[in-house]
Order: structure tokens, then sequence, then C-alpha cells
């Protein structure tokens, strides 16, 4: 495997996914954690930074000793720090370089490998390296820095150095540096796939489950799907999956899902508790208390049913990478650690083992893992939905009737979307039940009824979004359809406010 260390840079993520594109494993580390004495490592990567190497808290770590060991490959800060630990400099540059920018090869190296000799590559950065160490040399520059990317000579492993981010799309050859680096120069082999990691997790499951009793909520979402579908794969019904309706779930989506459930060939209770909800809901407006009622009342419901499974001892759950990577905060060099619990966040109280089979795992490889499992390609390709369901697309307090209502007009929006081969373009879409009546005319008979708000954005994590410019000509036939099909609705708006400063949900 490859280990990344992170010195806190935006795109540090983005060249863990590029390594994984190329079918190799690898894991981000803060660079301030101590290194593990691994002998699978075969490389090392050296992440950018928001900090300048002559600042006076910048964080290092000690390349030379790094470089001794296996390859290094710095990237922008990376290279930086490199050139300065082996007697370099590094300055601020007059001509700071953001964008676009381009490579011209200097010198051929193994590294640049079947690369074109000019090509378009991604920048980001103040300082440049002014002078390379002694015994080092340039193998490619732009036309506004002279080193853009260099080579150590006579060290015991081969360490390089780009001042450019391979890892983005926009340097279009970047992929193909990065795979030079993996497979030619660090020998690892692109062996990381979809159904490698199928092979070996199912056995690593065996091995790690044995007889025991695994309990997991279900949440009919991607990643709790696949990872339950993993560990079947490894237990069989010693897994026991809980799929509870909150009554605030999407139209009929509870059947489907469990309809679902059963052809993957799950063992799954579906707990119909939509009454218990509404009950505890019954006059809550506040979006956080909702939320919070949502939130304790589905782990008492799911500790209920747990406590009925007989010897239970480990709980499943469908963590991803993205949520426990420790991140390096940019204000300082300190470390924070971003810990996420997939569904309703269970609570520890229940000593149950933790067994996450997508802890290393991009959402993108989730997708891919769940179709070597064949997993249908509607639940893989689902939009992400909140927890608390439809509770925190009903502004205000929050009836039964209300419920119906948003969910035949979402209803008729997403199978819209889907029938106008929209569904796919929207990272998120869904219909939002406004606490506003309005006056209205059908037939010759006036009409008093509620608005409701379609809402559909691109996005890449959910942290930023735009709204989506779906086609006026769409949104008109979603307009028309909602109202003469759902009464009680009379107006329809398409909200076009980005995040920031807006949020994708209305609460
Ligand atoms: P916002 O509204 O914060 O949403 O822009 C970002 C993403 O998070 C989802 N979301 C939630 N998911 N429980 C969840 O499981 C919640 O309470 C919650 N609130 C927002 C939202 O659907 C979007 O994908």
């Amino acid at each position: 495997k490859i280990l990344i260390l992170d010195f806190g840079s935006q795109y540090t993520q983005l060249i863990a996914r590029a390594v994984r594109e190329a079918n190799v494993y690898c894991e981000i580390l803060p660079f301030n954690k101590p290194l593990p004495a691994d002998p699978s490592v075969k490389g090392v990567i050296l992440s950018g930074s928001p900090f300048s190497v002559n600042d006076d808290n910048a964080p290092e770590v000690a390349v030379r000793d790094l470089a001794g060991q296996t390859p290094v490959l710095g990237i922008c800060y990376g290279a930086q720090l490199t050139a300065k630990v082996f007697g370099g400099s590094v300055e601020r540059s007059s001509k700071r370089e953001y964008g676009r920018a381009t490579l011209h090869i200097g010198q051929q190296d193994p590294i640049l490998g079947g690369l074109s000799a000019t090509s378009q590559v991604w920048m980001s950065h103040g300082d440049s390296i002014q002078r390379l160490p002694d015994g080092f040399h340039v193998l490619a520059t732009t036309d506004s820095i002279p080193v853009a990317a260099f080579k150590a000579d006579g060290t015991t492993q081969p360490l390089y150095g780009l001042q450019f981010h391979p890892e983005v799309y926009h340097s279009i050859e970047g992929k193909k540096i990065l795979k030079n680096f993996l497979v030619d120069i660090c020998g690892c082999s692109q062996n990381w796939t979809p159904a490698h990691f199928v092979t070996d997790t199912v056995a690593a499951l065996k091995e790690k489950i044995g007889d025991r009793q695994v309990v997991m909520a279900l949440s009919g979402g991607v990643d709790s799907t696949v990872a339950a579908t993993l560990i079947h794969r490894a237990i069989g019904p010693n897994l026991h999956g809980i799929f509870v309706d909150n009554g605030v779930l999407r139209k009929d989506e509870f059947q489907s899902v469990l309809d679902t459930y059963a052809t993957i060939g799950l063992n799954v209770t579906g707990i119909d508790a939509k009454q218990r909800f509404y009950d505890a809901l019954a006059g809550k407006s506040d979006p956080e208390q909702k939320r919070k009622v949502i939130g304790g009342l589905f782990i008492d419901i799911f500790q209920e049913e747990a406590h009925r499974i007989e010897n239970v001892s480990m709980l499943g759950q469908g963590t991803i990478y993205p949520d426990v990577i420790e991140s390096v905060s940019v204000h300082g060099p300190s470390v924070t650690i971003k810990s996420h619990h997939n569904v309703g966040g269970l609570p520890d109280t229940m000593h149950l083992e933790l067994v996450e089979p997508l802890r290393y795992l991009f959402k993108d490889e989730v997708r891919r893992v769940g179709r070597e499992l064949g997993i249908p390609d509607n639940l893989i390709d689902r939009h992400p939905f909140p927890g608390p369901g439809l509770a925190i697309r009903i502004l205000g307090e929050i009836t039964e009737e209300k419920v119906q209502l948003l969910q035949a007009a979402d209803d008729i929006y997403v199978k819209a979307l889907k029938k106008h081969n929209l569904y796919a373009t929207v990272w998120q879409a869904g219909a939002i039940l406004l606490p506003v009546k309005s006056v209205g005319v059908m037939g010759d008979e006036r009409t008093y009824e509620f608005t409701v708000a379609l809402r559909a954005v691109t996005s890449v994590d959910g942290m930023t979004a735009d709204w989506a410019h779906l086609p006026y000509e769409f949104l008109g036939y979603v307009s028309n359809e909602i109202i003469n099909s759902v009464r009680g609705i009379n107006r329809v708006v398409y909200d076009i406010s980005s995040k920031p400063p807006a949020t994708i949900e209305w609460e």
C-alpha cells in the first residue's frame, strides 16, 4: 500500500482517490502521527498544505529518513519541504501561480514515461522552489517557474517532487504520472479492485465474526446496504438487519426497500413505527427538536428490537472513509477527528463490538463494490436522503396528512426526474412543503391551499452546492402534475439558492 502524509491540503482526499483509481490501495495519515512499521508500505506521498515551508509553525516530517526506506513523491508543499530539507531554497514568488499552466518536460525519467512533451497541469502555490539542493535535478518547467518537477540523485530510494497537482482533473496527464510513480517506481500491483475487495473482505469478516450474531440498522441507503450485503456474504442469517418505518420516508419506500433486501437475500425485519413517531412529533415545530425526537426514538426502537435477538454481540455499521479520516486542521497543526455514525448515531451503551466493512472506502468505491455484489442499480444510484427524512422537509409541525401531501408531490417530482433522464444529473432532489397557504383558482372555484418548493442541487460532497439548472419545460411539467393531482397543493415554486449561503435542506 501507499501512505499519504497529510499537511492539511484541500486536495489530500483527491490524491487518495486518484491512487485508488489506479487500483492501488492507500491510506491518509496526519503528518504528525508516528509512521507504522509496516513492510507492506511501498511508497509515501507528501501532500500539499495551506502553510508556507518558511512559516514558524510549518508542519514537517523527516523526509530524509522516509527517502531512505521507500520511494517518496512530494506534491506542492511536499515538494517544497523536500527541497528545503535537503538544503535548497523556497521563496515567496513575485508571481503567485493558480490554475492552468503548461508543463515542459526537460529530461526523461520513468515518472514521466508516456507523457507528451508539453501538457496542461494545475497549479496552486504562492511559494516557489528557487534553488534545488545539490545533487537534485530539474525534470520539467513551466513558463513561469524553473522547477515544476524534480528528482533527487543519490538517495537510497527514488525521491521526486512536483510543484503542480497531478491529482486534479485539470492536470491532463496527472493520473499517468501517479500511475508511473505507483507501479514503475514503487512496484505496487494494481489489484485494488471491487472483486478483490469483496473476496478479501468477506474472508476477513468470516474470520473476525466467527459464529457470533450481528445486528445492524438499515436505512435503504447505499452505504448501509452495501455493508450489510458484505456481512451477509460472510455470515448469512447471523446478520440481523432492522429497518424502521419512521413515518417520514418517501412514498412506498418502506415496502420497496424491504422488497429489494429480500431479492438480495438479507435477513431484515421491517418495523412499522409510524404512529409512535407521529405521536412523538406532535406539537414540535423547531427543526433541531424534530431531529432530536426522531433520532432518540429511533435509538429506543432499535434497542428494543436488538434485545429480541439472542446472543447478539456485534453491531454492523456503514461508516465510510471520509467519516473517519483524521484531518489536519488548517488553523494550526492540531489534529481533529471527525466522527460520524451513519445511521442515527447509535449509543455506546449497547456494548457491541463494531463491524465496519466500508471503513476504508470512498463513496464511489462503495458504489462499485455494490455493483460487484449485484445490488440493483436503483438502490446504488439513489440520491442521499437525510435520516430525519421528510420531517425536515415539512416546515413547522408535522402531521400525517402533511406527510401524505408531501409524499405525493415528492413522488411525482422524483419519478419525473427519472423519466426525463435528469435524476443522475443532480446530486440530490426533493420537494419541501411550506407552511404557507395561498389563493388559487381551479375551474370556477377559489382554492386556498399549500405551496410546495422543489429543490435540486449539483454537488460533489454536499458541503457546497449549486441549484440545478433544470429545464423550464420540465419544471412546468412537474408543477402541472403536482397541482392537478395532489389535492391540497395549488402552487409550486423552484428554489434557486446555492449553498452557502443557503443549505440543501430547508430545516
Ligand atoms: P444541508 O441541509 O446541511 O445538508 O446543506 C447537507 C447534506 O446532509 C443531509 N442532511 C442530513 N442527513 N441527518 C442526516 O442523516 C440530518 O439531520 C441531516 N440534515 C441534512 C442533507 O440531506 C444533505 O445531503
